[in-house]
């Protein structure tokens, strides 16, 4: 920075922007306007086959967050644990699930849904029945479209469905990735953060060359960012680096409330409303409307 800039910051009257995390200077993302009706849905999977990034975290608060701003919200727990419908307070057991939606046992998905606490915001969700479908599906016609399929059905009573994957890039995942229309890929500010994004980038080529053409990069979503640790900065500094502005300005900082939130079975938005990670949701939330990835 020059000497000049340096003055100018102590003139009378000019504000110079803040700088974010992410070495940016912060953007106001304005509360959306209430939408006037409902859907099709833009379908957004939140994809990373590394575990314990933040997707499940951020599947419940982003889509409590938009629940807030009056869209409505479809999470879609697609992964064995199901820990989207544990973190969302949903029964799993005895329950109809995304299994029996994919093998064709239940053919209508509403007989699937269920409402969670959070106004707005419905859940489809799964158990470790799941585990057992791309065993069962490997034999399928169009075996990769199946979900997409099934989400068509509901598509127009939602603003925005959020899918949940799990830790892997098998044939559930590349199922998320053609019924979406965007990807958000949460890193986590560690070590490695960047190990296996390539390979995660190559499936989502993969999938845009064969199966799904319009398939976006919504974003790449910084998680667990400590900004007290030099450790942090440098990660996000080369997650910047790397994927320059298809990082989302919006950081999701560390703290243990999201771990508390899980346990009580609700999302930080309604656990601890006032706490600076349930705002960095609902910013998340702005930006992604923002940028146009969600109505
Ligand atoms: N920003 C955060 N700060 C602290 N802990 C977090 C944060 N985000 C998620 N966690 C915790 O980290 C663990 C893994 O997060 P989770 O969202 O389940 O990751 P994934 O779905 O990618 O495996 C969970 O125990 C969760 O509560
Ligand atoms: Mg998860």
């Amino acid at each position: 920075m020059t000497a000049q800039h340096d003055d100018s910051a102590l003139l009378p009257g000019f504000d110079a922007p803040e700088i974010g995390p992410t070495g940016r200077p912060l953007t106001h993302f304005p509360v959306p306007a209430p939408l006037r009706g409902h859907g099709p849905a833009r379908v957004i999977t939140l994809c990373n086959q590394k575990g314990g990034v933040g997707k499940t975290t951020t599947t419940i608060n982003l889509g409590a967050a938009l629940a807030e701003y009056g869209r409505k919200v479809l999470a879609v727990d697609f992964d064995p644990q199901g820990a989207l419908s544990a973190g969302l307070g949903v029964a799993t057991h005895d329950v109809p699930t995304i299994y029996d939606l994919l093998l064709g046992s239940i053919a209508n998905p509403a007989e699937a849904i269920v409402p969670s606490t959070v106004p707005g915001l419905d859940v489809i969700p799964a158990n470790i029945d799941l585990s057992a479908a791309e065993v069962h599906l490997v034999n399928e016609v169009a075996r990769e479209t199946i979900l997409a399929r099934v989400l068509r059905k509901v598509s127009d009573d939602y603003d925005v469905i959020l899918i949940d994957c799990q830790p892997s890039l098998g044939l559930l995942t590349v199922n998320a990735l053609t019924a979406a229309h965007g990807v958000l890929i949460p890193l986590e500010c560690e070590f490695f953060a960047l190990r296996g994004v390539a390979l995660l980038v190559e499936t989502i080529d993969k999938v845009r060359d064969r199966l799904n053409p319009a398939i976006e990069l919504d974003g790449i979503l910084a998680t667990m960012y400590d900004a007290r640790t030099l450790h942090s900065r440098e990660v996000l500094e080369r997650v910047v680096e790397t994927f320059g502005d298809q990082v989302l300005e919006t950081v999701i900082g560390r703290t243990v409330k999201f771990p508390d939130a899980s346990v009580a079975g609700t999302p930080i938005t309604s656990f601890a409303p006032e706490h600076a990670a349930a705002e960095a949701y609902r910013q998340l939330a702005r930006e992604l409307i923002s940028r146009g990835a969600v109505a």
